[in-house]
């Protein structure tokens, strides 16, 4: 078990064939393939990448395996302007660099804020969001040590906020954290 398997299988308990999916983060556009798979030809998945050559990666890997996503190059945090409020099964967020690319195009706390922001917005009631918070290396502290004491406060009427820590890991173990709205 790893924090990708981790959310994987948070995922697949959670959605299904015709689920509406939004990635947060393409990267090299894994998850956005595994959201595709699970969402089938009557669901939809949206992804976002600030960097061209993530959602280049993300283009050449679902062409690849025949599947599709409508692929935005632009911020996460103007994911309102692309989908309607209370429509969204899952949204995705794997935070930190784009592996194999550049190291200095990181998540950063405003924006994530700004976007897990909208994203709620977006998600139906019953809606799950997940986060997973990579740091440390090239990325630093900085957003992770902001972003968990923030969605510590999240209004617990309307949201139940899940992390998991891989408590005895040794070295900057990614925080898996699964939000439901209820
Ligand atoms: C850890 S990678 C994502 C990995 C991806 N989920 C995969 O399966 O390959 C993080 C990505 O977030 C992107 N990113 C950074 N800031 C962003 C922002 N404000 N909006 C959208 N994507 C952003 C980076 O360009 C990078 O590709």
């Amino acid at each position: 078990m790893n924090a990708l398997t981790y959310v994987h299988e948070a995922i697949k308990r959670h959605i299904g064939e015709g689920a509406v999916c939004i990635d947060a983060t393409a990267g090299r556009g894994y998850d956005t393939a595994f959201l595709c798979e699970i969402a089938g030809k009557s669901g939809s998945v949206t992804a976002f990448d600030v960097q061209s050559e993530a959602i280049e990666s993300t283009r050449a890997l679902l062409s690849e395996r025949g599947l599709s996503a409508r692929l935005i190059l632009s911020s996460h945090e103007h994911m309102e302007e692309y989908a309607e409020g209370e429509s969204v099964d899952l949204i995705v967020f794997n935070l930190g660099y784009l592996p194999r690319g550049d190291h200095s195009v990181y998540t950063r706390f405003d924006s994530t804020k700004k976007a897990i922001e909208a994203g709620l917005g977006l998600l139906k009631s019953g809606g799950l969001m997940c986060v997973s918070i990579y740091y440390g290396g090239d990325s630093g502290y900085e957003e992770k040590e902001a972003l968990l004491p923030w969605l510590k406060q999240l209004d617990d009427s309307r949201y139940q906020v899940l992390a998991t820590f891989f408590y005895n890991w040794k070295k900057d173990p990614p925080i898996p954290v699964l939000i439901y709205k209820l």
